[in-house]
Parts: C-alpha cells; structure tokens; sequence
C-alpha cells in the first residue's frame, strides 16, 4: 500500500505546490478565513468528499465515509494568516498588506487537502470514517474551541494533525512523545493603590512601585518555591498605569501570558499567583485584583498513536528522515483541546532549507518553507492515517 500512496503522491504534487502557492498569496487572519475556506472546500468537493461549511465559524468539514468499523479518525489542519508584513521576496509572496502565513498554516491546509486527495483517488474501502478539520483562529486560540461546540469532535476516535518547524529539515518528521507544546494562561492583575503628590509619597499608595515589586517578586519566586523539573514562564507582556510625572498613579494594571507543562503545576498556578500578589499589596497597602483565565492545555500526545506516526514516517520517508525530539516548546498549539475529546498525535513536519544558514523562526516577516516538505507531511500524514485501522480498537 505504501508504493501505492507514494505513487499518488509523486502525481499530486505538482499540484499541491500550486495549491500551497495559492494559500499563501491569499492569506486570511483569524475568524476570518472565508476566501480560504471556499476555496479549501472547492478542493474537497472536486475529490468527492462530502463538505460542510462554515462549521465553526470559518471552518471547513469533509468525511471519506468508510465500512462498517464504526471509529472516526479524524485529521486537522489550521488555515490562518498572521498580522505581519511579509519581507520575502517570492512570486506567490502575499498579495494582501500586513498579513502574511508565517506559521505555515498554508502548509498545514495543503497538507491536509492532499491527504483528502490520496485517500479519495486510492479509492480503497477503508474501514471506518476519516474526518477532515480545516479550522480558523488558531492564532487566537479560538479555532479549535468553535469547531468542538460544532460538534466536530462527535464520535472521533483519534485526530492527528502536524505543525511545520523550521528547526527540522523539510522531507524530515520530528516526533516528540509526550508533551509537545505548553499550556498557556492569560493574566490580569490589577494593583489599587492611592494617588497623591509625586513629591510627598508617604502620602499615597504608589501602585507603579508596587507593581514593579509584584513582577519582580513573581519571577523571584518561580526559582525559588516552584519545582524547578516542572518549567513555568510567567511573561508580563503589558503594563498600563499613571496619569502624570508628578502624580503618583492609583491603579495599575498587568497582562502576562503563564506557560506550564504539568496539569498538576497548571492546577496550583492561579492560587500561587494569588498568595504572591496578596503578599506584595498587603505590606504596601494596596489592594488588588486578579483575573486568570485558562486558555489552551498542554498538547500531551498519545503513546501509541506517537509511536504509530514515527512507524509510518520512517517506512515512508526512511529512519533517516525521521528525528526524535527531545525537548517540547513552551508555545502552545489549540490542537490541545481535542485532545481533552479523543487521545491524538502532533507531529513536526520540517521545512527548513538545508542549503541556508538561516532558517528564520516561525511568525518572523523572513519565515519560509522548503516545499519539498509537503510530499513529506502528506505521505506521512496519509500512510499513518491507512494504518490507524489496523491498531485495535480500544474504545
Ligand atoms: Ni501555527
């Protein structure tokens, strides 16, 4: 079957480079990917999958209805621009001012279209249903939560789904067992104090200084009363507060993003923060708020359908292509919350050019993709997704 896929593949390529291209000069931002979604569900309905669209918003659904095997695997890929001005000098360079894919997601979308494509032309009865995701916003850690309360995820039995690394060279898969990417959590911490003369302090509460030794105490803590083997990045990103040189400012407000790995560290964070920050105001006399939400869990990828991919990726693409990772990133990837409704996998598909000596990193105005990486991540991506049938059903 593998020479099979391999031979389907080598006849598609060229026409999912024209695809990637057209992805890519067209890009979208988050929520609003209605170009890129008419035209991914175009593709869908030319191999004869069935599509739904506008399935979470601007999402796309297509089913490759199977046999009897009542399991669904379904496969995701995100479609999203970025709000960044594209400084590669391409012939499909973005044709739209200020957005740009530098997260690969026009990669990750012709990948997913041309899985849907091998599968459809293999013409194979494959025992159950393989589900296509195409979801907007994940750059916004909204996407994948829209197309769940769709209902999506009814019935899936396992998903898969990759993101492109320019760390990996292309034709090469990185497969990570374990947790691949961080949790990450909003914050908002506002300190209240009193306002008076920037020339009488004793007078006031000055919310500026106390903030300062609220952001200084937080990082000082991580390193000192959190389980340094359990990683926490704890970012203030923005702080706003003060209304004049002279005056000292009432109220402060902080916005940080929190990266955990463990659930059970990610558990205790909100409450930890708290006692921080409590501590800080109450010697000061100030008072404070503090609001945490929870934004996207760990993606913690399953044992066996991560030793499934790396199985796959090395027959089809050969062991040499195929490289263990050994460390996950404290970004975060919304492909975690499908994972709360069935176990899945992510895999790095590598698009870094082998000849150059910089790779510039992901969301970078100067990112690109070698696109020998497609035919790599679809025939990964299609021969994992023909032997998921053969794994034992579990559920
Ligand atoms: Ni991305």
């Amino acid at each position: 079957m593998l020479s099979q896929i391999k031979s389907v593949v080598e006849a598609i390529s060229p026409r999912l480079v024209e695809i990637r291209r057209h992805i890519h000069s067209h890009p979208e931002l988050s929520g609003q990917e209605y170009k890129t979604a008419a035209y991914v569900a175009g593709v869908l309905s030319s191999c004869g999958l069935r599509v739904q669209e506008l399935v979470g918003k601007t999402g796309v659904v297509a089913e490759l209805p199977g046999g009897e095997d009542s399991r669904i695997l379904a496969i995701r890929a995100d479609m999203d621009g970025l709000p960044i001005a594209e400084r590669v000098d391409l012939p499909f360079a973005s044709t739209q001012s200020g957005i740009m894919h530098a997260c690969g997601h026009d990669v990750h979308t012709t990948v997913g279209l041309g899985v849907a494509m091998v599968l459809a032309q293999l013409n194979l009865p494959l025992p159950g249903t393989t589900r296509f995701l195409f979801q907007p916003a994940e750059e916004t850690a909204q996407g994948a939560r829209w197309m769940i309360e769709d209902g999506v995820m009814e019935g899936v039995s396992a998903v898969l789904g990759l993101h492109v690394y320019p760390s990996v060279p292309a034709r090469a898969v990185g497969i990570r067992y374990g947790a691949l990417t961080a949790a990450a959590d909003d914050l908002e911490i506002v300190i209240v104090g009193e306002s008076g003369h920037g020339g009488r302090p004793h007078e006031a509460i000055d919310a500026i200084w106390i903030a300062s030794q609220v952001v200084t105490t937080l990082q000082q803590a991580i390193s000192r009363t959190q389980n340094p083997l359990h990683p926490i990045v704890l970012t203030i990103g923005q702080i706003q507060g003060g209304r004049a040189p002279n005056v000292i400012a009432d109220t402060v407000r902080l916005l940080g993003t929190v990266r955990s790995l463990h659930p059970e560290t990610r558990n205790h964070l909100p409450q930890w923060i708290e006692s921080v920050v409590a501590g800080v105001c109450q010697a000061y006399g100030a008072k404070y708020e503090i609001h945490y939400r929870r934004g996207v869990p760990s993606v913690l990828n399953d044992p066996t359908l991560t030793e499934l991919t790396a199985r796959c990726a090395s027959e089809a693409l050969g062991n040499e292509y195929l490289q263990i990772i050994h460390e996950p990133s404290l970004g975060a990837e919304d492909f975690s919350l499908y994972l709360e409704h069935a176990p899945g996998t992510m895999f790095r598909l590598g698009v870094g050019f082998t000849d150059r000596a910089i790779n510039y990193p992901l969301h970078h105005p100067k990112f690109e993709v070698d696109e020998s990486a497609i035919v790599a991540g679809v025939l990964t991506m299609a021969y994992t997704s023909y032997r998921y049938w053969q794994l034992p059903d579990v559920s």
